[in-house]
């Protein structure tokens, strides 16, 4: 008979509650510090010499290790160089969240670790998810019947929406049915649709007009000439805020024009959609409710920590039509709609207790304060675009219909195309090199743009001076240093 090797009174894996408060307080001793370093962190550390500051990698796993050196490891040759998201001055991209109360929630979901995808083997707990799904569902506006459940991102969710519409809408062969998209469009529509088993030709990219939005008489002449040669126009994907410069589609039309084609309407709100929550996201998301489903990432506009995406459809059934597959080992499922078995609208069966992430914040604070917080971010945008576009040689894109815009700057010597992109290059690196703000750059039709993103939490006005000041004080040194292509 084996032996199970122990500590104190019981197995090394078996911690009582004791033991689990002890080894949570060595690890509150690195996470407290931490944590109350994140106003005043950097926004990104870079990674000059990688192989002396981390870890090397571990091909095989060693002997064991005690929890302090772990957390030596982790905290102190582990976690940085990195980005870092959690920071005020972190404007790159689009920010994540992280507020510590879903990590609260994590540990207790880690150790109850219940199975929630199936109603009766923990109802309660299933109720939080389909709880949480018809709060979402009312914040965008969708009716009664409406449902959807957690992703781990907003990838995934586009995904999802692709293969629910694609069962939905389409037989088994869907060779001519065609997606509809903006060329702003993120690059996980394409991934989505390809995964969900579409040629890549079968995804239309349509020209953007000049605040990059959508083309809607593009789209219209696209998709009657596709009706044309024979094939079938299924789906258009619109943006609710897009990841270049934040641009919302113009998404009443969109519904109008999905409805006259008998189209399936997904919105990727990934980056926009909680800013409905505000009146002015509100005004800028209008139309929103007429899609037929909706991409949100509350690991972005909810502040939580990644890990946390959401699809949201028009009507339940439409998943349970898509996914509705079960098995005779299986406890039985449930006929009442309030009793939702996620397992039967999505497409995993064992997963973490994502909802607990999302739910105890939002108990804990309701609505208003992510209403706030989202409103200072619009505020904070409108600051740093207002300072600059008035600054000299600085050309704006567009101004921001959420909490992003871009710019580029454009020096009084003529430089041609791929030198301005170079100088531009230059100029992100010169603002991101004291490390207190870290923004990040795209490329609209050839031009390489830099773009402020005010969507972590952590951002104050303090960070947006910081900004403005970055961008000012680097104009000079840039025009000043750059040297041309001979
Ligand atoms: C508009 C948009 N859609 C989709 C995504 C993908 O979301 P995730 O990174 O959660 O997979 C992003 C990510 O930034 C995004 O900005």
């Amino acid at each position: 008979m084996s032996r199970l090797p122990t500590s104190h009174t019981t197995s090394l894996l078996e911690l009582t509650g004791q033991q689990l408060r002890q080894e949570l307080s060595l690890v509150m001793d690195e996470l407290a510090p931490y944590l109350d370093g994140m106003l005043e962190n950097d926004a990104w550390a870079p990674h000059e010499s990688p192989d002396t500051n981390i870890t090397p990698r571990e091909p095989k796993l060693g002997p064991p290790s005690s929890l302090d050196e772990i957390l030596v490891d982790l905290f102190q040759r582990r976690i940085n160089p990195s980005y870092s998201p959690t920071s005020g001055g972190y404007m790159a991209y689009v920010p994540g969240g992280g507020i510590p109360h879903s990590a609260i929630a994590d540990l207790i979901a880690g150790i109850i670790n219940k199975y929630v995808t199936v109603w009766s083997v923990a109802p309660g707990l299933a109720n939080i998810e389909a709880d949480i799904i018809s709060w979402f569902n009312d914040l965008v506006g969708f009716p009664i019947g409406s449902g959807g459940y957690l992703t781990t991102g907003g990838s995934l969710a586009n995904w999802s929406a692709i293969v629910t519409a694609r069962r939905v809408r389409l037989g088994d062969d869907f060779s001519k049915a065609m997606i509809y998209t903006s060329d702003q469009s993120h690059h996980s529509i394409i991934k989505a649709s390809v995964l969900a088993g579409f040629p890549e030709t079968n995804v239309r990219l349509i020209p953007s007009d000049g605040a990059r939005q959508i083309n809607l008489s593009a789209l219209r002449s696209q998709i009657a000439k596709d009706r044309e040669s024979g094939l079938t126009p299924f789906l258009i994907a619109g943006h609710a805020g897009t990841t270049n410069t934040g641009a919302v589609d113009p998404l009443e039309q969109l519904a109008e024009l999905s409805h006259q084609e008998h189209l399936w309407l997904h919105i990727d709100a990934a980056y926009g959609g909680f800013f409905c929550l505000t009146d002015r996201g509100n005004r800028a998301l209008r139309g929103l409710h007429r899609a037929d489903s909706i991409t949100l990432d509350p690991h972005k506009g909810l502040f939580l920590p990644y890990g946390t995406g959401c699809l949201l459809v028009r009507e339940q059934v439409s998943l349970r039509q898509a996914h509705q597959i079960s098995a005779a080992y299986l406890p039985p499922f449930q006929e009442d709609a309030a009793h939702v078995d996620f397992c039967e609208v999505s497409p995993e069966l064992s997963r973490d207790f994502r909802a607990l992430r999302v739910w105890l914040p939002l108990k804990l604070f309701g609505w208003d304060t992510f209403r706030q917080y989202l409103d200072e971010k619009i505020d904070l945008c409108g600051q740093a675009f207002d300072a600059v576009k008035s600054l000299k040689h600085i050309e704006i894109m567009s101004p921001p219909q959420l909490s992003t815009f871009a710019f580029r700057l454009v020096p009084p010597n003529v430089l041609s195309p791929t030198e301005l992109n170079s100088l531009n290059h230059d100029f992100l690196a010169r603002i991101n090199q004291q490390r207190k703000i870290f923004l990040s750059g795209t490329t609209i039709d050839g031009i390489f743009m830099i773009r402020v993103c005010v969507l972590c939490f952590r951002t104050h006005e303090k960070h947006i001076l910081q900004c403005i000041s970055a961008i000012k004080n680097n104009i000079s040194p840039t025009i000043e240093h750059y040297k041309p292509f001979d």
